[in-house]
């Protein structure tokens, strides 16, 4: 997830770009650049870090600009660094591009520009883009820009500038937001509507597909054949703070529901048709894989229970021995570990002290070690031997969403990574096949919303709740209830449902809330046992079920049905009622959802 910008029209463009990509942070903020054109050349600056370094640079200069483009990154191909910043140029440098998204072929694509005698100075995939355009380009800019599109796979949303056409700028999207800001005179591009709301109100949200030609208070919007389409504006009635979220009341919601979104990137280029992954950044030879004798995951909080999915998942599909740690525990138990185990670190961050440290003492003890991670170029992912990015983007709530889910979806594919290079993955093509329904599953399951906020109505009043589950269940029992505790103050725990009657099925009184996960196909009857025995104790019982689970639906007094996803994957649907019933709970009871009570986004202390 990155910011983009763009301005033509009489006034200053850099202050306009500037101040745009101050309101897109929220969305990128590792570099950040823009390009412009002054005496009819393209003058652009980038710097690596937040916005603020760009703009100490910037210092006043190019202030006769009048259109420009500008990036607020978020890295995904290559770390941030002044020359992976956007915009990205072509070999004349006449021609410049800030883009969001992943262009899944761009491997490809660099190799075929190359090879036409192309140069190529970033790590990134934006910048075949660049050189897509002026391959193409033959007098008219937004030709090059059509002839490009059909070439790319993944999503987009772009921006083009080109200084043989000073009044122009191009824009398409696909997968990727982009709107266009119209105003008397002048007209503008950003990624998303706080960005422009300063300048305009009126805006046409660009759908996918659909390409804007952009001259001074003019656009002209096209579909992908190249027909001319009329739109529609859109009045922006909300104020600053509801813009920034996207029009969610908070940043959690938002990123709830940003969460097919995040699954795509994720599994974008990585998941081919025939079940094979390609993982850049993940380099085991077949022998070191069969090497493996053991995996030691090790992780805090809500990237813990991912990995405890992790470890049910590896040891079922993988036959291999999992552990899995707090890293605030693994750290002072004298873990056994040695050049035949895979140190496996999940972090949202990169930059948890324990985690990290963690990792210190694995690679000490001579464990290959491998990160999962949501920030290129963080402390775990520079010092990891194998790295393999969840493209979420930047996550801003306290409590984790969409960062867990697409740690869950790295943890199938390095499954199917591990199960290829170690020469048995007879399951293969099942899971990858399922896995590229998920995106839309989790879409379908966004829609139990309504009901969802129903139920967290009859859940609010309770100051105790407990969620029960089974198998790859439990895991998403464990993180359902951190989540609820973290964001609603309410007291919850999870248990594994087979160990209620050791002790816990003591505190299930009449009402008392019982969230239980059955999504286990070959454990369902012995769930069905353990909702039976809270029921008798006068609990109130909430299920979580495929559609058919008649069973369960008979003996709960509610039910949210998921999709018909199979058992192995559950874990990455089920998680997402889940979400929202915290969600909805905090809110009905007053809660400060983005910023609970005494958490912090990055732990960096022990
Ligand atoms: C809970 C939550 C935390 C983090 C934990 C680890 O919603 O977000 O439990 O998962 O602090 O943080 P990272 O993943 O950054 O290492």
């Amino acid at each position: 997830m990155c910011g983009i910008v763009g301005y033509l029209g009489p006034r200053p463009a850099v202050p306009i770009l500037v101040q745009g990509l101050e309101r897109l942070e929220y969305r990128g903020y590792d570099s950040a650049g823009i390009a412009v054109l002054e005496g009819g050349g393209l003058l652009v600056e980038k710097r690596a870090g937040k916005l603020a370094a760009l703009k100490s640079h910037l210092n006043g200069n190019m202030a006769g600009a009048q259109v420009g483009i500008g990036h607020t990154r978020w890295a995904t191909h290559g770390r941030p660094s002044d020359v992976n910043a956007h915009p990205h140029l072509d070999c004349t440098g006449r021609i410049a591009v800030v883009h969001n998204g992943i262009i899944e072929n761009y491997q490809e694509l660099r190799q075929e520009l190359a090879a036409k005698g192309h140069r190529f100075i970033s790590e990134t995939d934006t910048e075949v883009l660049a050189h897509l355009v002026e391959e193409f380009y033959a007098g008219d800019l937004l030709q090059a820009v059509f002839k490009m599109l059909p070439v790319l796979r993944g999503s987009y949303a772009l921006a083009v500038m080109s200084a043989d056409h000073p009044r122009e700028l191009v824009g398409a999207r696909q997968d990727s937001p982009l709107i266009v800001g119209l105003a008397a005179g002048e007209t503008y591009l950003a990624s998303d509507i706080p960005a422009l709301l300063p300048y305009t109100r009126d805006n046409y949200i660009l759908e996918n597909g659909e390409v804007a030609w952009i001259t001074p208070g003019e656009v002209t919007v096209y579909d992908a054949n190249g027909s001319r389409k009329s739109k529609e504006v859109f009045h922006v009635a909300w104020d600053l703070q509801a813009a920034e979220k996207g029009g969610y009341a908070h940043f959690m919601l938002k990123e709830i529901h940003e969460q097919p979104r995040a699954l795509r990137d994720t599994l974008a280029g990585r998941l081919k048709d025939d079940g094979r992954v390609r993982l850049e950044g993940v380099n085991f030879t077949p022998e070191e894989a069969a090497a493996l004798e053991k995996v030691a995951i090790i992780a805090c909080g809500t990237a813990h229970y991912a990995g405890m999915v992790g470890k049910y998942l590896l040891e079922k599909l993988l036959r291999l021995p999992v552990e899995d740690d707090v890293a605030s525990e693994f750290r002072y138990r004298e873990p056994i570990l040695n050049e035949h185990t895979l140190g496996l670190v999940i972090s949202q961050s990169g930059e948890t002290a324990d985690t990290l440290a963690s990792l210190r003492e694995a690679k000490k003890a001579g464990a290959q070690v491998l990160a999962i991670t949501n920030v290129v170029g963080s402390s775990v992912a520079r010092e990891a031997d194998h790295v393999i990015y969840t493209w979420a983007g930047p996550e801003i709530a306290v409590a984790s969403t969409k960062a867990y889910l697409t740690q869950v979806a790295s943890l199938y594919l390095l499954a199917l990574h591990l199960g290829e290079k170690r020469s048995h993955a007879p399951w293969a093509q099942e899971i990858a096949g399922g896995l590229k329904d998920l995106p839309d599953q989790v879409e379908e399951v966004l829609k139990l919303e309504p009901r969802i906020k129903e139920l967290a109505g009859r859940i609010a009043p309770h100051e105790h709740a407990f969620f029960i589950g089974r198998g790859l269940d439990y895991p998403v029992s464990l993180e359902g209830s951190l989540k609820l505790k973290e964001i609603s103050y309410l007291h919850a725990e999870a248990y594994a449902a087979g160990e209620l009657k050791h002790g816990t099925l003591a505190l299930i009184e009449e009402g008392t809330p019982v969230i239980a996960l059955a999504t286990q196909a070959q454990l369902l009857e012995k769930m069905l046992s353990n909702i039976k025995e809270v029921k008798a104790r006068g609990a109130w019982v909430l299920a979580l079920t495929q559609e058919g689970n008649t069973a369960v639906t008979e003996e709960a007094d509610a039910v949210l049905y998921l999709p018909p996803v199979p058992s192995i994957l559950a874990p990455a649907v089920t998680v997402v009622p889940l979400q929202l019933l915290a969600y909805y709970t905090a809110v009905a009871r007053g809660c400060d959802v983005d910023k609970p009570r005494n958490l912090a986004k990055s732990v960096t202390v022990e």
